[in-house]
């Protein structure tokens, strides 16, 4: 169906042997888009795979009509990735190095590359950090620059793995809020369900296979009664 943005046919996943995800077969094309499920269910894999990070054992992603795993240059453009650890992901020394980098990447010369990164820092009310050292920055800011240098990209579509764990109440506040206001197409991924506020879908992944996908009003309450029949387990 090409009107959904995302289609996943027939994806699995294997890590030294280990199969991490099972025959997923999922199309959408939700604004927001939760995805639950355990530690170690394979989500944070599944995220990887999408941007085009790494190839599946079998099966094909497609994201607005492009194949994310054989067309690098594709995914870079159009899937915007956003780790847990924002350690994981700045490479560079400075904020503005880290947001230029990016949109060189894409094609914009040095000095566009610049007013970029001072035009998205200015919309974050960030204008001064241009030279900051990033060691200078608390986890939640940079987790914001991260953002901040995925949107300078302007991808259409933008993976979150957990992206409000080690942040403090004001800030994933604040976090939530920007993501919120944002046009793109949203995959948030988190074993809380109360992140999923106004989300439409819910897939949920059990132990690497596709265990549920629809509506968040009929997959979150299943994920919350099972989540705490474990805890009652306990
Ligand atoms: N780099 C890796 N090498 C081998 N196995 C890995 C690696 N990263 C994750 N795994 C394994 O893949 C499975 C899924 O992990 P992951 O996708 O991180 O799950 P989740 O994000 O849902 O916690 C787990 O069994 C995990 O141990
Ligand atoms: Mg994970």
């Amino acid at each position: 169906m090409t009107d959904r943005f995302l289609h996943i046919e027939g994806v699995t996943h294997k890590r030294e042997n280990v199969t991490v995800l099972r025959n997923l077969d999922l199309s959408t094309n939700a604004k927001r888009i939760g995805v639950v499920g355990r530690n170690g269910s394979g989500k944070s894999s599944l995220a990887r795979l999408l941007v085009g990070l790494e190839a599946p054992t079998a099966g094909t992603i497609r994201v607005f009509g492009g194949d994310v795993t054989a067309d690098r240059a594709f995914a870079l453009k159009h899937v915007g990735i956003i780790f847990q650890n924002p350690d994981q992901q700045i490479i560079f020394p400075t904020v503005g190095e880290e947001i230029r980098f990016g949109v060189e990447n894409l094609g914009q010369g040095k000095d566009a590359a610049h007013q970029t990164a001072l035009r998205i820092l200015s919309n974050f009310g960030a204008a001064g950090w241009i030279d900051k050292p990033i060691y200078t920055l608390s986890h939640g800011q940079k987790h914001l620059v991260c953002l901040m240098a995925i949107l300078a990209m302007q991808p259409k579509f933008i993976v979150l793995d957990e992206p409000y764990s080690g942040l403090d109440i004001p800030t994933a506040g604040r976090m939530r809020k920007l993501l919120n206001g944002l046009d793109q197409h949203i995959m948030l991924i988190s074993h809380n369900p109360g992140e999923f506020e106004g989300f439409e879908e819910i897939i949920w992944i059990e132990e690497g296979a596709l265990h549920e996908h629809g509506p968040c009003d009929e997959v979150l309450p299943g994920y919350v009664t099972a989540m705490q029949e474990q805890v009652d387990q306990c």
